[in-house]
Order: C-alpha cells, then sequence, then structure tokens
C-alpha cells in the first residue's frame, strides 16, 4: 500500500491531492484520500488566455495552503512519497511546484517523485476506472491531441499526433473568436447544444488520409472566415457556429480513432479497449461519438468523471504511486521541463504527425 501527495501546477490549476493505492489483484486499486483544487481561470479570463507570470506567481501564493488542507486528517508519517508535475507546461508553475514539493520531501524524509503530467492523464483511468493494460489512448488536451498504445507503467507507443493546434487549443481559440470567453471547451460544448451543425459546413483536416495524424488549425481560419462573413454575430449565428466547429473537430477526432483502433486490434490480442483522456475528454458530445464508433469495432471506450479529465493533483499523485509501485520513479533530481514526449523514443519513427511533441502552451494571451 502506498499513500502519495500530489501536486499540479503546469498550467492554470493549482492543486494537490492524497491518493492511496493498493496493490490488490491485476489491477492496483485507487483512493482518493483528500484533494483541493483552486483554478485560476478568473485571473487569466481579462488576457483571453493563460499569463504564465500570474500563473507562476499564483501557484507560489495558493500552493502551501492548498497542501496544509489535503494534509488535514493525516500526518507525514502516513505518506510513503511526495510527487509533482516536472513537466511538459508552463516552466514558471513547473518551478514551483517541483521545488516546493521536492523541499517538502526532504523537510520530511520521504522520497520526490517528478511526473510527467501526460503520464498522468494517461493512467488517470486505472485510478477511477481499475482500467487494465493495455489501451488504446487519445490524449486531447490544451496543449496534446495524440493517440498512443499504452502499455504498461512507462511504456508508451505513440501512433500519431497533432501536425499543429491541440485539439482543447482549437475550442479555446474557436470560443475566442465567437467572444465565449476562456476556458473555451466548455463554452463551445453549452453553446453547440442549441445550434444548428449542418449550417455552416466547415472542413475536416486529414479526415479520411491514412495514418493517425491530426490538424485543426484550418477548421479554425475556417471558422473565422465563416464568423466574418456572417457578422455581426446574432446568439443563434454564434450557437450555429459552434456547433459547426464541435461537429468538424469531433468528426476529426472519430476518424483518426478509427484507424488506430484498426492498427490496436492488429497488434494486441483482444480484450480491446479505447480510453479517452485529457480536458477535452470532459466534452459528452465526444464521449458519445466515441462511444458509438468503439462499439462498431469491438472495442470498449473509458472515460474518467469529467472532473478528472482536466488537470487535477489526483492523477500526479495516481501517476507517482504508480511509478513507485512499479519500481521505476524517475530520479528525484530530475529537471522541470517545458517539453516532454510521453513516448521518449528518440524519433518515433512509426508515428504520424511529426514536428514537436512538446507542449505548446495553446495560449495566445499576446
Ligand atoms: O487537460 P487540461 O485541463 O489542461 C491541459 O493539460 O492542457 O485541458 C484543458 C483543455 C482546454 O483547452 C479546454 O478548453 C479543454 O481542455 N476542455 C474542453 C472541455 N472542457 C475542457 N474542450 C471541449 N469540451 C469540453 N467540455
Ligand atoms: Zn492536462
Amino acid at each position: 500500500m502506498l499513500t502519495i501527495l500530489g501536486i499540479e501546477t503546469s498550467c492554470d490549476e493549482t492543486a494537490a491531492a492524497i491518493v492511496r493505492l493498493e496493490a490488490t489483484g491485476e489491477t492496483p486499486t485507487g483512493t482518493i484520500l483528500a484533494e483541493r483544487l483552486l483554478s485560476q481561470t478568473k485571473a487569466h479570463a481579462p488576457y483571453g488566455g493563460v499569463v504564465p507570470e500570474i500563473a507562476a506567481r499564483a501557484h507560489l501564493d495558493e500552493l502551501d495552503r492548498l497542501v496544509a488542507e489535503t494534509m488535514a486528517g493525516l500526518d507525514w508519517s502516513d505518506l510513503d512519497g511526495i510527487a509533482a508535475t516536472a513537466g511538459p507546461g508552463l516552466i514558471g508553475g513547473l518551478l514551483v511546484g517541483v521545488t516546493f514539493g521536492r523541499t517538502l520531501a526532504l523537510a520530511r524524509r520521504l522520497p520526490f517523485i517528478p511526473v510527467n503530467h501526460l503520464e498522468g492523464h494517461a493512467l488517470t483511468i486505472r485510478l477511477t476506472d481499475g482500467q487494465a493494460f493495455p489501451y488504446l489512448l487519445l490524449l486531447v488536451s490544451g496543449g496534446h491531441c495524440q493517440l498512443l498504445r499504452v502499455g504498461g507503467v512507462g511504456d508508451y507507443r505513440l501512433y500519431g499526433e497533432t501536425r499543429d493546434d491541440a485539439v482543447g487549443e482549437a475550442f479555446d481559440k474557436a470560443a475566442k473568436l465567437l467572444g465565449l470567453g476562456y476556458p473555451g471547451g466548455p463554452a463551445i460544448e453549452a453553446a453547440a447544444q442549441s445550434g444548428d451543425a449542418n449550417r455552416f459546413r466547415l472542413p475536416r483536416p486529414m479526415h479520411g488520409t491514412d495514418g493517425c495524424a491530426f490538424s485543426f488549425s484550418g477548421l479554425k481560419t475556417a471558422l473565422r472566415r465563416a464568423a466574418t462573413q456572417c457578422a455581426p454575430l446574432t446568439s443563434p449565428d454564434i450557437a450555429d457556429l459552434a456547433a459547426g466547429f464541435q461537429a468538424a473537430a469531433l468528426d476529426c477526432l472519430a476518424d483518426r480513432c478509427a484507424y488506430a483502433m484498426a492498427r490496436f486490434a492488429q497488434e494486441t490480442p483482444a480484450p480491446h479497449r479505447l480510453v479517452v483522456a485529457g480536458g477535452v475528454a470532459a466534452n459528452r458530445a465526444l464521449r458519445a461519438r466515441l462511444e458509438a464508433e468503439a462499439q462498431k469495432r469491438g472495442f470498449t471506450l473509458a472515460a474518467a468523471p469529467p472532473e478528472y479529465c482536466t488537470d487535477n493533483a489526483a492523477m500526479i499523485a495516481w501517476a507517482g504511486a504508480e511509478r513507485l509501485a512499479a519500481g521505476h520513479p524517475l530520479p528525484p533530481d530530475l529537471a522541470p521541463r517545458a517539453r516532454w514526449p510521453l513516448d521518449e523514443t528518440p524519433h518515433v519513427k512509426d508515428a504520424d504527425g511529426g514536428g514537436s511533441i512538446g507542449v505548446s502552451t495553446g495560449l495566445d494571451y499576446a
């Protein structure tokens, strides 16, 4: 049994959580003992995106209190380690979280476990649903859009990724364009509900091409053009544009997943499982769409509850616990890094998409 304090400060959420891992059967059981999360949305809203310096300062101001609150019912001797996100993400925030976590670990004589934020997203489904390995993972967040085969802790093979924007970034930019505010994903989803997805026919980049590469920048440009032609926008116009955008983005994700499922099924004996994780996985329309696509191909779909799709510290504590349980935690002195691919094969030859696999802040606050 392992009890881990997790710290997340990679973007605009300051979070701390304590998670317990019990090695029971084939898949360990996870319990969240305490958690606190503070979103900085309000501080960044006037700028239409995350301002890294404001984010880092806010983490610094709040982390101490949040950690103390999660520890309220526990003693330091109850812990087996302290985990903190070491990347990818905004470097100022990462430095705050890692320095805080490492110092605390030194003072309390506990192991310090640096965690890759993407590994946190990738393994969350094992904490929330006890999902067994292996599975196909669609990782969709503000900084990433990729398909991977997850074979075990530390065993990630990239099938394909975006050539330009991450899908969450596209949602955020679309919302900004339509005057729906930040963060954009939930705003687009809400507006789309009353919209007609067929009024504006927007492009589906990469749709129908071989492989697992994504692209969203053309869709964003097409949305801007449609909105400009239609201006001044009424509420129904905004709803129709949001619905058209969401339908196009979901079509792309579903199409790429179809290719990935075929590849995964060739490489992996049944049962076949598709997992969707990262902030965009909170989107209900996406979950419904993937559920249908998975069923058609004999896959089961698993997704964490929406609050564990977006950034949180329970996933960081859990990834730290899984690493410790597997006997290969990352070295405690690992330096925080803005870019950090999950599949660290030097050039990831068999993956589609190409270009950088690191984080893009995705948030054009300038
Ligand atoms: O995983 P996450 O919280 O942070 C990153 O690691 O990036 O993902 C945040 C992203 C944002 O782009 C946000 O707009 C998007 O997830 N998102 C959504 C929804 N909820 C959050 N996108 C579409 N629909 C949603 N309901
Ligand atoms: Zn994230």
